[in-house]
């Protein structure tokens, strides 16, 4: 993180993460192998705990797994560990950096271990700790459940097992510590669980609102935002309906609907073969990993979305309604990474031609029933995108520039 996101982090009351974890690790420094842990930069991220940024709900935590400032402080440690991966390069990190919000951009989908891509574009960890399921077709029910997939997937850090992980922990010095002070256990007890609900507890801190939508909205400000957005906003709730599916609330916004939608986005990759690639789909889905690995490791298997857990035909190409928040500091966009601008989103929200309108436009019997061409003029177009650029949190603010700056560079899908 800049520094300018410090003093924000503090104000949040955030000082628990990095300076503690670099004082805590710094003393033990004997065999490399054994001190790794101690030697990995934490990020400078999250709030504190119990803390509600203005915008956003209260954060329901399980009972099973509530959040402590040394649960916390490991799962950071965790989240940047590239030893957890198969050539010692990749973390979680890797692909949500905290310097990009928590994303890849400009990658279109990610890149894991020696380079290899995957299916989908890395959505933001940000605020994903209010999303009902993850990943873009919900897979997986919880931040716990989810954390422990990309260690194993072959396309991001390709580990044979989760045992792999839990031999590095309970041999590491600082973590045997970091281990004994989060969950109480001694280094031959630390299972896989504990470190899936350490890194999930460290991605429940990683939560922001305060944007200049935020004060406008929530926090009486009334110039917190521009004309023109105000003007977006407009658009946004009513010509665009996009609210129907990124909810805005009285009193907060998580600008996700938590459902799943077919917009149209990708279908055409799968329109002329459909049903062999659900086939191909069923053949393989035996275990929840070999779904992960189908869904990532095959770009039309991708596009089945949402019918890879319901087995449902009509969720083909229906895939999780994503936050707006800091969405600016977020390029490229949607589940294939297709979009590159937020203006391009925009226009294709403005033109995408409704089954029920024209067949022949739009061979896509799946999409959704609300997405229907808006015909917007330029003005809003312009209004609508200044809006959606309100939406950045103080903290993301360098990372929407830098997205910006990067957007000429992103490659088109194919
Ligand atoms: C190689 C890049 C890569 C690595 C490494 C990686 N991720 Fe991801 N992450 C992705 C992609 C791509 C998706 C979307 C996959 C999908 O939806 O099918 C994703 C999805 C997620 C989500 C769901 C967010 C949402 O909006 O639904 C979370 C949470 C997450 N990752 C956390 C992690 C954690 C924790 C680790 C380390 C254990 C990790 N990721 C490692 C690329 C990566
Ligand atoms: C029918 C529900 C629905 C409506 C209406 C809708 N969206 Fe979406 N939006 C989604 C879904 C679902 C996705 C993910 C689609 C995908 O990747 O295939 C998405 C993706 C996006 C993304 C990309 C997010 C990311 O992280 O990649 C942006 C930006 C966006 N929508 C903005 C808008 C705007 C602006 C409007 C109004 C013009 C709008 N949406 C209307 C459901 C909807």
């Amino acid at each position: 993180m800049t520094k300018r996101a410090i003093p924000i982090l503090l104000a949040a009351g955030a000082l628990a993460l990095a300076p503690a974890c670099g004082k805590k690790n710094a003393a033990p420094k004997a065999e490399a192998v054994e001190t790794a842990a101690a030697d990995i930069a934490p990020a400078a991220a999250g709030v504190s705990i119990g803390t509600v940024p203005l915008g956003l709900p209260a954060l329901a935590e399980p009972a099973d797994n509530p959040t402590t400032t040394e649960k916390v402080r490991l799962g950071n440690i965790l989240f940047n560990d590239k030893r957890f991966s198969s050539t010692g390069e990749v973390s979680c990190a890797t692909c949500h950096d905290p310097a990009k919000a928590f994303t890849d951009g400009p990658l279109a989908v990610s890149e894991g271990i020696n380079k290899l891509t995957g299916t989908r574009n890395a959505p933001t960890v940000v605020n994903a700790a209010f999303y009902s399921a993850q990943f873009w077709d919900g897979r997986r029910p919880s931040l716990e459940e989810q954390s422990g997939d990309p260690f194993l997937n072959p396309v991001e850090m390709n580990l044979p097992s989760h045992d792999a992980i839990v031999k590095i922990v309970r041999e590491d010095s600082s973590y045997q510590t970091m281990f004994a002070e989060a969950f109480g256990v001694d280094p031959a007890a630390i299972t896989i669980d504990h470190v899936k609900k350490a890194i999930a507890a460290f991605e429940r801190t990683i939560i922001s609102g305060n944007s200049p939508f935020d004060r406008w909205r929530y926090g009486g400000e009334a110039d917190a935002i521009s004309e023109q957005a105000r003007r977006g906003f407009d658009v946004y709730m009513n010509a665009g309906r996009c609210v129907s599916c990124h909810t805005i609330g009285e009193t907060h916004a998580l600008f996700t609907d938590n459902k799943f939608h077919n917009v149209g986005i990708g279908f055409s990759k799968i329109a002329n073969d459909a049903e062999k690639v659900v086939g191909e789909f069923l053949r393989v889905a035996k275990t929840d990993q070999a779904v992960d690995e189908a869904v990532l490791g095959d770009a039309k298997i991708s596009e089945i979305g949402r019918f890879a857990v319901s087995r449902e035909l009509q969720d083909i190409g229906q895939f999780k309604t994503p936050t707006l928040r800091n969405i600016a500091a977020t390029a490229p966009y949607m589940h294939d990474g297709s979009l590159r601008t937020l203006k391009e989103v925009v226009d294709f929200y403005n033109t995408t031609i409704s089954p029920h309108e024209d067949q022949k436009q739009d061979p896509n019997p799946f999409q959704s029933g609300g997405v229907r061409p808006l015909n917007l003029t330029q003005t809003q177009k312009d209004d609508l995108t200044a809006f959606l650029e309100t939406l950045t949190s103080p903290e993301y603010e360098p990372a929407a520039k830098a997205s910006l700056a990067g957007q000429a560079k992103i490659k088109p899908v194919k």
